[in-house]
């Protein structure tokens, strides 16, 4: 089918078939993924076997251009841009890999959470490879893609304490193996990586905010602001980045030098950096009485952010924790992490009924979710995941 695929509105991809990295026992299955949830369609293949896990492709096509110019993700443009991308960018990724769709044991696309238009298409289109060639469907969970996207950089073996730290999603999961999580802890409001990027639409920076928060910063002394800090007094993991964002926005009125927005910007990814630090001791504390294999990897875009990064490095050290993250081309939306998941779940048997549904919201951890009173399924304060 030509889908009369337009690359020039967007940036594409490609990762090199990559080397054998991580060592799992498995009989050797060979999974493509789909991945359509946000701004990025995404495809790759991914195989796992007796000698680890092997990406024979990953193929990303941003749609970030498109998005620029309203300063963040238009949900209509997204999906129409799938729908027109996804077929090409399928394609892609089985010629990267080399193979013919006869190669294939089975099919992954993300079924939620995350923009529903979007993740409908990557689902539909996975569904039709799946029919067409009589393979098994995995519907996977796009937070459990992010929960396993360090075994395709390194050998990690589970269990380990994760922090996903993205534009969506701000969340402490116990990871103890695929479908088998629970989260310690989410954000009762914004995640971290929309702070960024809401803090820097105020300051009148470009989209995605982050990348260019940290940019400015590099320049600035954050010393003579003090910025709120939300939730110190409780006990639990959870995060909240409202209050920073509204005080950050009022102070961006007020800058009149470029020197007095590079100091805001680095009070502000301080301030960011030294919440999700609290947060995360708070986890590893609870994580260290009951494990004593002590793995820390942090996933998801704002993981790019060298003050965060370090900061959490640090906090790892202190507490006889090994630290990872996964390459950054593994760390923000890609394919090879749902083809991965996909993967795993395939080798336990674990495979979705055709009708699977797309879903918006859908936690990782659903007993968890449901059983705190704080992220409700519905209304203002329901997690987005
Ligand atoms: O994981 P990701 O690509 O997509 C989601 O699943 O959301 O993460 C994108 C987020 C954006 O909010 C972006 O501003 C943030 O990650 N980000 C950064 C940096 N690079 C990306 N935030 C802070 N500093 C960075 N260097
Ligand atoms: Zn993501």
């Amino acid at each position: 089918m030509n889908t009369g695929a337009d690359y020039s509105r967007g940036t594409t991809q490609a990762t090199e078939p990559g080397e054998v990295r991580n060592v799992t026992p498995g009989h050797g299955l060979t999974v493509l993924g789909l991945e359509t949830s946000c701004d990025e369609t995404a495809a790759a293949v991914v195989r796992l076997s007796d000698d680890g896990v092997e990406v024979l492709s990953s193929v990303i096509h941003s749609q970030i251009d498109a998005h620029a110019a309203y300063g963040g993700v238009v949900p209509e443009i997204a999906a129409r841009s799938h729908v027109e991308m996804i077929d090409a960018v399928t394609r892609q990724a089985m010629k990267a890999a080399g193979l013919g769709f006869e190669a294939l044991d089975g099919v992954a696309a993300t079924a939620g959470p995350g923009l529903v238009g979007g993740v409908m298409v990557g689902l539909s289109y996975g569904k039709a490879v799946a029919l067409a060639r009589d393979l098994p469907l995995m519907a996977v969970n796009h937070l459990e893609g992010h929960a396993v996207s360090a075994r395709l950089g390194a050998e990690t073996r589970y269990p380990f304490l994760l922090l996903l730290v993205s534009g969506g999603h701000c969340q402490l999961l116990e990871v103890r193996g695929i479908g088998d999580m629970s989260r310690l802890g989410t954000t009762i409001d914004d995640a971290a990586g929309e702070a960024f990027d809401k803090i820097a639409k105020a300051m009148g920076l470009g989209y995605p905010g982050g990348p260019a928060l940290e940019k400015l910063a590099a320049s600035g002394d954050g010393s003579r602001f003090d910025l709120p800090r939300a939730l110190l007094g409780r006990k639990d993991c959870d995060f909240s980045f409202s209050g920073l964002k509204t005080a950050a926005s009022r102070l961006a009125q007020t800058c009149e030098t470029e020197q007095d927005r590079a100091d805001l910007a680095d009070a502000v990814q301080k301030a960011i950096a030294r919440q999700l630090a609290e947060r995360t001791e708070r986890a590893m504390l609870a994580y260290a009485e009951v494990h004593t294999e002590r793995l820390f990897v942090v996933a998801g875009g704002v993981a790019a952010n060298q003050t965060v990064r370090r900061t959490l490095e640090d906090l790892a050290a202190r507490h006889g924790f090994r630290f990872l993250a996964p390459p950054m081309v593994y760390c923000t939306d890609n394919a090879a992490m749902i083809a991965l998941a996909g993967a795993e779940r395939l080798e336990k048997g674990l495979v979705s009924n055709i009708d699977v549904i797309a879903r918006p919201r859908w936690p990782l951890d659903e007993a968890r979710a449901s059983a705190d009173p704080v992220h409700k399924k519905s209304g203002r304060k329901g997690a987005k995941a």
